[in-house]
Parts: structure tokens; sequence; C-alpha cells
């Protein structure tokens, strides 16, 4: 496991949301998130800590308010800098981070217990049911 792999140039990298990316833990391909932390960026799990299958970010970036993300389901809020969950069900709660490193402005995924897959969400039972491929 662990590439060392480029996920994004850290200007695309959102200031008021969250750049989507897939990993592979070993076992399952997972969601992840980058979010700007000041100069630098954080790199967490997509998923709630209320509740785990629920996504931070749903598909166009995850919501921001006063610095924190938020989760839209409950209204979580969580520190974008440790991943504390300082507001919300899931309070004191801490998302799952995966170590990334910026070199010569890029982020690089430099986690070895994940396995970099590519931009964008994961493809779901649900998008699969929901995209017919009857022609009309
Ligand atoms: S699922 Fe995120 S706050 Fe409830």
């Amino acid at each position: 496991m662990g590439t060392d792999r480029e996920i994004v140039t850290l200007a695309d990298v959102p200031d008021e949301s969250t750049h989507l990316f897939r990993v592979d833990d070993g076992e399952d391909e997972r969601e992840a998130i980058l979010v700007r932390d000041g100069e630098g960026v954080t790199c967490w799990l997509n998923y709630c800590q209320h509740l785990t299958h629920i996504k931070l970010d749903k598909g166009s970036g995850a919501t921001m308010r006063d610095g924190e993300l938020v989760c839209e389901n409950h209204g979580a809020y969580f520190d974008t800098g440790s991943g504390l969950c300082t507001f919300g069900p899931c309070e004191g709660a801490v998302l799952t981070e995966l170590e990334v490193e910026i070199r010569e402005e890029a982020v690089y995924l430099t986690d070895e217990d994940y396995t970099y897959l590519g931009d964008g969400p994961l493809e779901t039972d649900d998008d699969l049911a929901s995209s017919s491929n009857v022609e009309f």
C-alpha cells in the first residue's frame, strides 16, 4: 500500500469547500477530502462521525461555515486542522486523517495505509440504479 502520489495542485483545492477523491484502504474503496487549513491542507475520510455512512462532501464540495467543515445532515461542525467535531451530535469525535504533503505547489498522498485511485466520488449502487441505459 501507499503510493506517494499527486492528488491535485494546491491552487485547485477550493478556499471554502473541499476537493473530493477516492482511495483504497486495502479492504475497500473509500472517499477522502482535502480542505484548506491556513497555508496548508488537511485530508480526511469523507464520512461524518455521527452516522459514518453519511458523506460530508456529497459530490459538489462540503459546506463550510466560519472555517469549519459542516455535516449537512444534523449540523455537526469539524475543525479543519484537527478533524475534531466541535459542535453537534458527535461532539468530541474526530475525523479519520490521511497523511498528505505539499511539494512544489501540489498535494501528495503520502499515507502508507491508502492508495490513490482518482478524483471524484465513488460510484455507488444508487448511482448505477439511477443511470439508465435505456435510450428513447
Ligand atoms: S450524520 Fe453528520 S451530523 Fe448526523
